[in-house]
Parts: structure tokens; sequence; C-alpha cells
């Protein structure tokens, strides 16, 4: 939320709240600062002065906009977390605190979740080639990512199977190396597309272009500033 807009909702609270306390008073303030108008417009101030019961109830009435409008604007911004999309529409979810003192494949899987784009790093030749990556899957005890056939980053793990994969989470990161392995089953790619529904506008599970591939031999490092380097191996 913009920090303008919650000064003037807290102004605006501070002068509704103030309004319903402190009626008395509002009302003094108000008839001394417009007194000066009224006289140069020829109207009689105190005519104009409202009663303290409709400055009370005007003043409710502002308290609960101004709730409504914080608490709304509040959920808008929950719900844009919840639907953040990758460049490839994949939605993700939001995880909540992982514990990274004593990590499984669980935990490499949730962080990954957590981060919403990791990095792929593959071997073209003697060239290492990085690029942005979302999608991860647990099937079958596996940690899955996927792909399409057409692409580079599929022809390069083709020849050379070895990726490292690097992903930051605000605080702690993680550097995973591992062999990946495609597996051309039907029900490990469907698997995947129904985690990410919206990959399915551009991939289907039989459509010879969506792969899939698992990390075998796989040793995850989770790294914090002043921390040990937590492994894990699977
Ligand atoms: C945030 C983000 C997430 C992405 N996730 C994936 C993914 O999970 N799988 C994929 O094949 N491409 C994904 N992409 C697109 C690839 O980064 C892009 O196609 C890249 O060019 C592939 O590498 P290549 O050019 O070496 O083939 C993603 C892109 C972004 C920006």
């Amino acid at each position: 939320m913009p920090i303008l807009f919650k000064i003037i909702l807290l102004i605006l609270l501070i002068v509704f709240l103030f309004g319903f306390f402190f009626t008395e008073k509002y009302l003094q303030i108000q008839y001394r600062f417009f007194s000066w108008h009224y006289k140069l417009s020829g109207i009689d101030a105190k005519f104009k002065t409202k009663s303290p019961t409709t400055v009370k109830i005007t003043s409710l009435i502002g308290i609960i906009f101004v709730l409504l409008i914080y608490f709304s604007a509040l959920e808008d911004i929950e719900k844009k977390k919840l639907n953040t999309s990758t460049a490839e529409g994949q939605k993700t979810e939001v995880t909540e605190t992982i514990n990274l003192e004593d990590p499984d494949m669980k935990t490499v899987y949730d962080f990954l979740k957590k981060c919403e784009t990791y990095y792929l790093a593959t071997v073209e030749n003697d060239q290492p080639r990085v690029r942005p990556f979302g999608t991860i899957d647990l099937f079958e005890d596996k940690l899955y990512i996927q792909t399409g056939k057409v692409k580079n980053v599929s022809k390069q793990m083709a020849k050379n199977p070895k990726v490292e994969i690097c992903a930051f989470d605000g605080s702690s990161w993680i550097r995973i190396e591992a062999t990946v392995v495609n597996d051309d089953r039907i029900e490990a790619k469907q698997h995947m597309l129904d985690n990410y529904p919206s990959l399915r506008q551009m991939y289907k599970a039989d459509d010879n272009n969506t792969q899939v591939l698992y990390l075998k031999d796989a040793t995850a490092t989770f790294y914090s500033f002043g921390k040990e380097p937590k492994v894990v191996k699977f």
C-alpha cells in the first residue's frame, strides 16, 4: 500500500476519531475555522454549525469507511500475492516459514515454491547457460521441473544432464547440483500440469513438446548469512 495513501487514511481516521470522542471541541474548532468564511459569505455560522449528534454519526460512518477502505486494500494486496503469475502464466502459492535447520527433499520443494522463481543453469559445450524457471513438482517422491522440448534448455540437458539451480527467498538461498532425468510418462507430465493449471494453455501431457525431468543425485545446500550451510542429498 503506498505510504501517501496510508498517511491520508491515518489523517482521516484521526479527524473522525476526534469528531466522535471530542465532539464539542471539534465543533468549536470547526466554528472558529469557518467563521471568517461564513462572515464573508454573509451566512450565520451558528446556523451552519452541525449538531453534536450529527457530528457523532458522521464521524462514526467516517471511521467505518476508513477502516473498510484500509482492510479491503490489504485484502487486495494479499490476493495479488497469492495470484502472482510467472512470465509463463504459472500460478504460484505463498508458503509459510520453512524450517531450514534439518532440511529434506520436501524442504527443497517448499523453498523453491516460496521463491516462485529459481535460476536453472545448464552447460552448452564449455559455456554455462542460465535462465529463470518456476515449475517444481513433487511426484512419486522425486522433484520434477518442466520445460518444452523445442527449447534450447531442453536440448542442452539432453546433451549434458548436469544442472545447477539457484534461488533466493530474501534472506536464505539454495544451490542444487543435480543430474536431470527425462520422464516421458504421461502421468508425470499430467501431474505437473495439474499443479500448474495455467500451463495447460501452452502444454498438453501428450503434445510431444511437454517435457518433465526429475532431479537425480542431487545435493541441495541452504545458505544464510552468519549460519552454517545445511546440506541435503536426494
Ligand atoms: C519467472 C519465469 C519462470 C519461468 N519458468 C519456466 C519453466 O518452469 N519452464 C520453462 O521451460 N520455461 C520457463 N520460463 C521461460 C524460460 O526462462 C525461457 O523460455 C528461457 O528462454 C529458456 O531457456 P533457453 O532460452 O536456454 O531455452 C520462465 C520464465 C520466467 C521469466
